[in-house]
């Protein structure tokens, strides 16, 4: 009761109800009790929404890189190595611009040894021009690039002795347009090579190490 006249100075004191009084203590007491409560269920939606914020920030960045760098899927640009998505069905790969097609898996894979100009590092990477293991024979050449190659090669009368690596993980497709490429390039003037060939040499082969000249002497010819 002492409580109650503190708190309404104003009535002078005399003219507090005693039910009245209760009666506000009550709701004071209850608009406490609902104001703590709507605290707390205030704390609760901002997670989700954040939640919500976020995704669509991840599906708008996923969009936006999807846009950029998807490449609409196109075979040109579609990379197999990044992904197990296939190449669209409607493009037919007759129609397909070989050498465009090889020259942009010959800067992705080859470049930055073989050079832009094909001729390759002196005492390092040897060259792709006028050389037989570039414009003969079909059979070696394919091999060397699915399983690679080690040991020491000659290559317009200059020794090597370095590794390169294999790129069996290219697509036959991809394989045939890049030797077919460099096959054709910088004044090379061989037939190309078939994604059947390369198709054909990968199943009778399957899975080995790096050749060496010596094992590659066989497919010479
Ligand atoms: C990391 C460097 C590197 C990359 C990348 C590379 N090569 Fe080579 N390549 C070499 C080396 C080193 C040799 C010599 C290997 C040896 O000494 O046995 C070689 C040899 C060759 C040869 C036989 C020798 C010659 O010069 O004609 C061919 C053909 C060839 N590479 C084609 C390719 C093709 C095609 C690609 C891309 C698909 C490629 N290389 C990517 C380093 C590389």
């Amino acid at each position: 009761m002492s409580d109650q006249k503190k708190r309404n100075p104003e009535d002078g004191g005399g003219s507090v109800d005693p039910e009245a009084a209760s009666d506000e203590s009550l709701q004071e007491v209850h608009a406490s009790l609902m104001r703590k409560r709507e605290e707390k269920s205030e704390g609760f939606p901002i997670m989700p929404i954040m939640i919500v914020f976020f995704f669509s920030a991840l599906m708008l960045v996923g969009g936006i890189y999807m846009a950029n760098f998807g490449g609409r899927f196109d075979p040109m640009v579609f990379d197999e190595t990044k992904g197990p998505l296939a190449a669209p069905d409607e493009e037919d790969p007759e129609e397909l611009d070989v050498v465009a097609l090889g020259s942009r898996v010959y800067q992705q894979n080859c470049q930055a040894c073989h050079q832009a100009d094909g001729q390759g590092v002196p005492g390092a990477f040897p060259p792709l021009v006028e050389t037989e293991w570039v414009t003969g024979s079909e059979e070696r050449l394919v091999r060397v690039v699915l399983h690679g190659l080690q040991g020491p090669i000659e290559v317009r009368g200059e020794e090597y002795s370095g590794v390169m690596a294999p790129f069996g993980h290219l697509s036959d497709q991809n394989v045939a347009a890049v030797l077919t490429y460099i096959r054709q390039e910088w004044g090379n003037d061989a037939s190309e090579v078939s994604e059947e060939t390369v198709a054909e040499i990968r199943r009778e082969v399957g899975s080995r190490g790096a050749w060496t000249a010596e094992e590659l002497e066989p497919y010479t010819d």
